[in-house]
């Protein structure tokens, strides 16, 4: 059985869910970001190859960019979405994860897109449901369709990430954007750089394959993409920095400190933005160097391309055992 979904070398694209960058390989990987780019062309953006299909997101904590751009996405393939209002859902009595999921699979959806606080909670009901699931962030632990979509931006923006050296600088401890680059983008040929306070680096961050710097102007030299990160103030427990102040004069992303990295570095956030802590809306907001609303943008195409590939993994793999 043949898919649509196909690399040029014949491979056929058989992911059931996406959990985390590292379930894929490159084969799958490049499958993807080609589909993608497919999805980038405006024209493209108007298909009905998910007709007739669901898709349910399910958040538990919140998000403007995700769970927007997975409805938008599902909307341009042709699918229904629901929107499940965790808040106002039976979860308030006090409904389990897996008891929500079972009831929202007996729905039968096609794909059921899971943001939860608890590392793992997608790979669990992955295991409990019949449709196809996609991690939209989990804990501390993965954020892959993010990760996906940053490497799209910089392949439509670059052509090439091979060979490009890329700096996470923040607070990596707590991001799971962070996790999910870091393994995306050294498949891709990168060098990955993590540069942030000790406070706000894991331990053991030197054995993730990239290279730690404390010091701004030293980690940002040679630079060719600066990615910043949230000071992600509410998973902290008790103060892991001295004042916002001060961790902007640090390690606070304004124009001095940009100067610091390769002639024409472009900067990326995931978004929401803490300006001033962070990031100077003068780097943030100028269109020359910022990348963050193309990663916005991109994030629909880049999410199109995920659904409609595990949608006919699944059709596929169902026909295959007609
Ligand atoms: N980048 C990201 O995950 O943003 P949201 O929290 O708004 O979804």
């Amino acid at each position: 059985m043949t898919s649509r979904i196909t690399h040029p070398d014949g491979y056929v694209f058989a992911k059931r869910h996406c959990l985390s960058i590292s379930d894929f390989n490159r084969v799958e990987i490049d499958t993807l970001l080609e589909l993608g780019l497919h999805y980038c062309a405006p024209q493209a953006q108007r298909c009905d190859h998910l007709k007739g299909a669901l898709l349910v997101n399910l958040f538990f904590e919140n998000s403007t960019r995700t769970q927007n751009s997975f409805e938008v996405a599902a909307k341009r393939l042709g699918a229904d979405v629901v929107n499940m209002a965790v808040g106002s859902s039976s979860v308030a009595k006090g409904e389990t994860l897996l008891d929500t999921a079972a009831t929202l699979n007996a729905m039968r959806p096609d794909v059921l897109v899971v943001r939860h606080n608890a590392s793992g909670a997608p790979a669990l009901l992955s295991q409990k449901v019949s449709c196809s699931v996609i991690n939209a962030g989990d804990g501390v632990h993965e954020h892959p369709t993010q990760a996906f979509l940053d490497a799209l931006t910089l392949k439509r923006t670059l052509g090439d990430i091979s060979g490009l050296r890329i700096a996470i600088c923040g607070d990596i401890l707590h991001s799971r954007v962070a996790r999910s680059n870091i393994i995306l983008m050294g498949l891709l040929g990168a060098e990955v750089r993590l540069i942030g306070p000790p406070t706000l680096l894991p331990a053991d961050a030197d054995r993730w394959g990239a290279e730690v710097f404390h010091d701004m102007s030293e980690g940002l030299r040679g630079c060719d993409v600066v990615m910043m990160l949230r000071l992600q103030l509410e998973r902290m427990q008790g103060a892991l920095v001295p004042s916002k102040r001060e961790y902007f004069h640090f390690y606070g992303l304004d124009r001095a400190k940009l100067d610091l990295a390769s002639p024409g570095a472009l900067v990326m956030h995931p978004g929401p933005m803490n300006r001033g802590v962070e990031i100077s809306s003068d780097v943030a907001d100028d269109p020359d160097i910022s990348l963050i609303t193309k990663q916005v943008e991109t994030g629909v195409a880049m999410r199109m391309a995920i659904i409609d590939a595990l949608y006919a993994a699944r059709q596929n793999g169902e026909a295959a055992h007609v």
